[in-house]
């Protein structure tokens, strides 16, 4: 491990939570073309836990069919392998990073991750891209790197908390400073040791530097914007008061004009408050 910052915290990490093998298989599955919607009923049928939040989650306001889905065939028939992919990895984050601590509020973590995926969804959305359930997802889990600090290494987090209260500085720039490290590194080794898709731990790693993301350039962006619009709209909150500077090159990458922003900015209340039961459901 080429930092040493990072070294020093994973190598005191122990009993991390892993990824069950269902949602292993269900993200495999998705780039699978021989796959269908029996596959997916299979696999998740096995995780009665998992299957109930998924089939609550896809009932929710968020997508537009509340209390009409009944079956997970129907789910993926309905609404895509993308979507039951995004629900049930978002629904076992939730519940392999559940509680919490009085120096962290983690509840408002969990509504700033669930709203940047909400924007990132919306983003994704306005430029035509296909993988809008996948911006979601990688909304949501953009920050997973500070919950492990949080619960992991709660002694370097509470400095890095520390440091940001007293220089009013960013999340980012404290681990920095503090740690040698941040979050963002440590969701990207979360990424890897859970075996999630390259292009996902990318978008992890590269969510404030998004002018280097490789293998997900695009969707890194997204998440990036998505994530400074959730801060402008105070819905929740990463840890840290200031907005982090837009990268140019990102926002150029996504083709948008101000009105279409300005649309984006003006609905995602109303689209958060839709997504209010993964917000109960991060609650535990
Ligand atoms: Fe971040
Ligand atoms: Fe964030």
């Amino acid at each position: 491990m080429a930092n040493p910052g990072l070294k020093r915290i994973v190598e005191r990490i122990q009993d991390l939570p892993t990824l069950p093998t269902v949602v292993t298989r269900i993200l495999k599955l998705v780039h699978d073309p021989e796959s269908n919607a029996a596959d997916v009923q299979m696999i998740l049928g096995r995780d009665q836990s998992l299957s109930t939040k998924v089939m609550k989650l896809v009932n929710s306001a968020f997508y537009g069919y509340a209390g009409k889905i009944k079956t997970l065939h129907q789910a993926v028939v309905i609404l895509g392998f993308d979507t039951i992919k995004s629900v049930a990895l978002s629904a076992t984050v939730f519940t392999a990073f559940a509680g919490g601590r009085k120096n962290f509020d983690r509840d408002a973590f969990w509504r700033h991750s669930i709203a940047t995926g909400v924007a990132a969804r919306l983003l994704a959305r306005e430029c035509r891209m296909k993988e809008i359930e996948e911006s979601f997802m990688c909304g949501v889990i953009h920050d997973i790197g500070k919950v492990v600090l949080d619960q992991y290494a709660p002694g370097d987090f509470d400095r890095v908390l520390a440091y940001v209260q007293e220089k009013n500085c960013l999340i980012y720039e404290a681990e920095r400073a503090v740690l040698g490290s941040s979050h963002a590194q440590v969701g990207r080794w979360l990424g890897m040791k859970w075996g999630l898709p390259a292009e996902i731990v990318d978008v992890i790693f590269y969510h404030h530097q998004p002018a280097n993301a490789q293998r997900a350039p695009k969707q890194t962006a997204v998440v990036h914007v998505a994530d400074i619009l959730a801060r402008t709209r105070k819905l929740g909150s990463g840890g840290d008061a200031k907005v982090p500077p837009l990268d140019p090159a990102a926002w150029e990458k996504l083709g948008l004009d101000e009105g279409r922003l300005k649309g984006i900015l003006a609905v995602l209340p109303d689209e958060f408050a839709k997504a209010d039961l993964f917000v109960q459901m991060a609650r535990g």
